[in-house]
């Protein structure tokens, strides 16, 4: 679904952005499944995923070693094809 350029214009970008558009992206990811049996931890892990982002975010600038555009992998899940570099610097 996250490939399809019917849901997605140029699906393979890397575009983080797209999330943050204002256009309607209900069902267009289910990272935890949907309806009765989806993820019981939903929540759970969403809070934790926030709680450390805003941890790093408030206590580090970050940056990125390499600037060219990180490559994909498909194993399962989409994944980075080599560990982006990543610096970090209290802030
Ligand atoms: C990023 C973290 C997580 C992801 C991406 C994830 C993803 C998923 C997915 C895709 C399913 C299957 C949903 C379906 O069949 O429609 C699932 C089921 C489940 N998850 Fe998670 N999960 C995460 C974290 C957690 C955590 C933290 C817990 C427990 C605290 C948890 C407990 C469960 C359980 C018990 C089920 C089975 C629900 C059922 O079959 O009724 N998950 N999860």
């Amino acid at each position: 679904m996250g490939r399809s350029p019917l849901l997605f214009p140029d699906p393979l970008r890397y575009d983080p952005a797209r999330w943050a558009r204002r256009e309607d992206n209900n069902f267009k990811a289910l990272a935890f499944g949907f309806g009765s049996r989806q993820c019981i931890g939903r929540r759970i892990a969403e809070t934790e995923i926030m709680l450390f982002l805003v941890h790093m975010l408030k206590n580090f600038h970050i940056d990125t070693v390499c600037k060219d555009d990180i490559k994909t992998v498909f194993g399962f899940i989409l994944m980075p094809e080599k560990p982006p570099l990543l610096t970090f610097r209290p802030i």
